[in-house]
């Protein structure tokens, strides 16, 4: 299965990937990274991993608010035409920290774009906890559990349709912080056994619907 991850920050899901691919624990091949941010961690990782032949290509494409360098129109153009000269079966949002348009998204998941699937991971339970702070807002909220989530990508924020989560129990005496690095860790099993269902075709999209092979819904 041939990705593409788009990524902001540390890249650390991301990692989980690529060690998955060089060690072929998982039939994938990452065929192309692009980040909205230049300094991004993530792309020392992919400069690592080439050295051992793991032959990802890169795109920094940043976008700033005044306009010098990326509209957010300019950013999804340019990101779509990566992503069409990549070509990947599947795009993956691992810590991207962008609202994306329309514009990307269907040039993405529609017939008439790349027709294929686009999947986010997020640091909560959804429906519950959309957006950002989700570990503040959770500890706040008093709830008695937490987790990530790995949905569909669709036009509205976090709400596509969720594939797969991971749950713990919330200790109220814990910091924001120490919940933080304990979802973070459960993010890391969670993206790689997704994208290995997508890899086996045991998850697929058919009609824009999420199908399965194991015939649960
Ligand atoms: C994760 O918590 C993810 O859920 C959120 O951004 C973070 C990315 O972490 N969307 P990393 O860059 O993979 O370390």
């Amino acid at each position: 299965l041939k990705i593409a991850v788009l990524v902001s920050g540390s890249g650390s899901n991301l990692q989980v990937l690529i060690d998955k691919q060089l060690q072929q624990l998982l039939n994938i091949q990452i065929v192309g990274v692009i980040s909205n941010k230049a300094d991004a961690y993530a792309l020392e990782r992919i400069r690592l991993a080439n050295e051992q032949q793991a032959n990802i290509a890169t795109a920094v494409i940043e976008r700033d608010d005044n306009g010098k360098k990326y509209t957010r129109v300019g950013f999804e153009q340019q990101a779509l035409q990566e992503l069409r000269a990549w070509q990947p079966d599947l795009v993956v949002l691992a810590g991207f920290m962008r609202i994306l348009t329309p514009l990307f998204i269907d040039g993405v998941t529609s017939k008439d774009g790349l027709n294929v699937p686009m999947i986010n991971l997020h640091p909560s339970l959804l429906p519950n906890y959309k957006g950002l702070d989700t570990h503040t807002r959770v500890l706040q909220s008093g709830e008695r559990y937490h987790g990530c989530s790995v949905h569909l990508v669709t036009s509205e924020l976090d709400a596509g349709e969720v594939i797969a989560q991971a749950v713990t129990c919330v200790n109220a005496a814990e910091s924001a912080d120490q919940l933080q690095q304990r979802v973070h860790a459960m993010e890391h099993q969670l993206l790689p056994m997704v994208v290995g269902l997508f890899a086996e075709r045991i998850v697929w999209l058919k009609n824009n619907q999420l199908t399965n092979r194991l015939g649960l819904n």
